[in-house]
């Protein structure tokens, strides 16, 4: 793998610098909030280096925050500036299915038109927006925001700090290596690894909290394939939500905190004036990406750290009469696949490669015609995900959170309700849910590589009787 050698985490030129405050989106007088994708410069590098060309929502990178009330309406109108066709996807709501944004839900938005999403989150949490077409390239430019949406009321005071984490594969001058966008090599490895870290579109940005409470960071990782191995130093953290979803808070005991693509972690820091350093490990060579400062005293009166409230998901599921769905995964260098169905056609490896998959799942690399399972309403379903590669997977699944049964045997510390379960190579993961959102939904590999070369597929759900 010549070229995965090669690259090294650029070292950082700037200075940290005071973190700047992530923009928020506001609505028009039709209630619209109007996200615009077009070309725009980021400083990624920093006041000292050369402004980022990079494809962004609303002029910056990340786009705007989106905050919305648990069970309030969010309508967004997506303006198409760029020159070529694009899309939203809203990473981890449980959406009505033809707000998903993919190219099963609707047509792709062309250069110059809109589209308008209209929708109510069920659930309060850390989520996230990206386009669904062109994905490896759109999201890699800059293509990518939160989506906040608020507990009614948390009962909790605390102090707010999204931190949304990507890494960018950028030349010496600071331009995004446009190169090797399809690049099969990269795909048929780990997916497209940075040599660049920011934080908010920042490198090693500082935040300031006051000291006398305590602090909820909501974490996200957008990067196109990079799992990050998580430090966090200096002060006792808390789980309080994975994926959005609220967990029993639990304190983070084991290093590292595994956050995958596409996934998102909120963590709770106590009120005090301990500074908190973020790292991500990258192969045992630990990156500072982030700090947190507090201002101010410590109050007596600081406040405990309390459990998030639940979501409209059941505690518990029953799995008697499930739907077992097998989902092999296989492909990838050191793999060994022989081959893949692509629509009708049953193709060699070396077919595939001439189109560009490199991956299949279930036996069909790409999108098959035809859904890989389809459940009844209500049904509960189990996927058996077996990683018959080398490398990692983040599966995500849309329209749904799906609990987390066992990962290479082992059933997990929690019972969260996840959208995006990483499998770990040569390993099995079984995750369930009830099949009670209708429509078409997409379940594909976050790292974007790896699902533009083949790793995706759909399923279907029916009305409800
Ligand atoms: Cu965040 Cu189908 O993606
Ligand atoms: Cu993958």
């Amino acid at each position: 793998m010549p070229h995965l050698d090669r690259r090294r985490f650029l070292v950082a030129v700037a200075a940290a610098g005071l973190a700047p405050r992530l923009v928020h989106a506001g609505a028009g007088d039709d209630g619209f909030i109007v996200l615009e994708a077009a070309p725009a410069e980021a400083p990624l590098l920093g006041k000292t280096g050369k402004p980022t060309p990079v494809w962004a929502f609303g002029g910056t990178v990340p786009g705007p925050i989106l905050r919305v009330r648990q069970g309030a309406e969010l309508k967004v109108r997506l303006v198409n500036r760029l020159a070529e066709p694009t899309m939203i996807h809203w990473h981890g709501i449980r959406i009505a299915n033809a707000m998903d944004g993919t190219p099963l839900t609707q047509k792709p938005v062309e250069p110059g038109q809109t589209f308008d999403y209209v929708f109510t989150p069920p659930d309060a949490g850390t989520f996230w927006y990206h386009p669904h077409i062109r994905a490896a390239e759109q999201v890699e430019r800059g293509l990518y925001g939160l989506l906040i949406v608020e507990e009614a009321d948390s009962g909790a005071n605390w102090h707010d700090i999204p931190m949304v984490l990507d890494d960018w594969w950028l030349s010496d001058d600071g331009a995004v290596r446009g190169d090797t966008f399809g690049n099969l090599m990269v795909a048929a490895h780990g997916g497209r690894i940075g040599n660049w870290f920011t934080v908010d579109g920042r490198s090693r940005p500082v935040f300031q909290a006051p000291a006398d409470r305590p602090v909820r960071l909501r974490l996200a990782n957008t990067a196109n394939a990079l799992v990050m191995n998580l430090l966090i130093k200096g002060i006792p953290a808390t789980i309080l939500a994975i994926d959005g979803q609220p967990v029993a808070p639990r304190p983070l005991e084991v290093e590292p905190l595994v956050l995958a693509p596409g996934g998102r972690v909120d963590i709770a820091l106590p009120a005090g004036s301990d500074r908190l350093t973020l790292a991500v490990d990258m192969r045992g060579e630990p990156l500072e990406i982030a700090y947190v400062e507090r201002t101010g005293e410590a109050s007596a009166a600081a406040g405990d750290i309390m459990a998030l409230p639940a979501n409209p998901l059941p505690r518990d599921l029953d799995l008697t009469g499930a739907l077992l769905v097998d989902l092999p995964m296989e492909g990838g260098a050191m793999g060994g696949m022989a081959g893949a169905r692509v629509g009708t056609q049953d193709l060699t490896m070396r077919q595939l490669v001439e189109r560009g998959l490199v991956w299949s799942l279930a036996g069909y690399a790409g999108m098959p015609e035809n859904p890989v399972f389809s459940a009844a309403h209500g049904r509960t379903v189990i996927i058996v995900m077996a990683n018959r590669s080398a490398w990692p997977h983040a599966m995500h699944v849309h329209g749904y959170h799906v609990r987390l049964l066992d990962a290479a045997g082992t059933a997990p510390a929690d019972d969260a309700w996840r959208d995006t379960v990483l499998v770990a190579p040569e390993a099995e993961a079984r995750i369930a849910f009830v099949a009670d959102n209708p429509g078409k939904w997409m379940l594909h590999c976050h790292m974007l590589e790896h699902q533009e070369a083949g790793m995706m597929t759909w399923f279907e759900v029916g009305a409800a009787a």
